[in-house]
């Protein structure tokens, strides 16, 4: 039996990839760089802001347009704008059938961790009423690199003292699922095999994520 659930926060949780999307396309107009649309944002959902914002200059030839200062004021433009957008966040937006996951999980000692590449991960929980169903929240600031790469979802396993490989990570972005495969936990994806592929878990939406059907999916891997 798995001993923790990772959880990614942006998609997952609640619709605030949507407000991550809104406030990079306002930004690339603001910039003038076209295509930030919904296929590229695929891209974008689950990167660090920095990272971010280099392939959103990088689509527009714009690299090596911006000093470090420059840099720097363009993902605080950024974040301002998605913070105005997250005001209005409270428990009615979570996600359905989040909450009754949570629940259940607590219910049955199964330690939850937050593994999101945000920032603003613990100011959500809080708007959102969930922080105290949270045993850990994984520090972004604090790893070394972001999905992909495996070391935030290595760090939320790491925090609730169970190891990566007695863990499943749930997540609705490409990067995420590649770095929950890399931790080497079981990966679940919110989404459609089109953008996070067929060769895993995946439920079209969060009230298909029950402790019954992780239960399911856990046990089906093992053989
Ligand atoms: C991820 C989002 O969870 O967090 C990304 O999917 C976002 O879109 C990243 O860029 C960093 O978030 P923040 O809030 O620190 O800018
Ligand atoms: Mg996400």
């Amino acid at each position: 039996m798995f001993k923790a659930v990772l959880f990614d926060l942006d998609g997952v949780i609640t619709d605030t990839a949507e407000y991550h999307y809104q406030a990079w396309r306002t930004l690339a107009e603001e910039l003038g760089i076209e295509g930030v649309n919904r296929t590229f944002n695929e891209q974008l959902k689950g990167v660090s802001r920095e990272d971010s914002l280099r392939k959103i200059l990088s689509l527009g030839k714009r690299e090596n347009d911006f000093s470090v200062e420059e840099f720097a004021r363009l993902t605080k433009r950024k974040n301002d704008n998605y913070l105005q957008m997250i005001q209005k966040v409270s428990p009615a937006d979570v996600y359905p059938g989040i909450l009754e996951l949570l629940q259940e999980l607590k219910d049955s000692g199964i330690k939850i961790s937050l593994a999101s590449a945000s920032k603003n991960g613990p100011i959500l929980l809080e708007r959102m009423a969930l922080t105290p169903y949270f045993d850990f929240i994984a520090n972004p600031k604090e790893v070394a690199a972001s999905k992909p790469a495996p070391d935030i979802f290595q760090a939320a396993a790491a925090g609730v003292g169970v190891s990566t490989d007695e863990a499943i990570g749930i997540e609705d972005a490409q990067a995420g699922i590649s770095a929950i495969k890399a931790a080497g936990s079981l990966p679940v994806g919110v989404g459609c095999k089109e953008e996070l592929g067929s060769d895993i878990a995946l439920v079209p939406r969060t009230d298909f994520l029950t402790l019954a059907y992780l239960m399911e999916i856990w046990e089906k891997n093992k053989i």
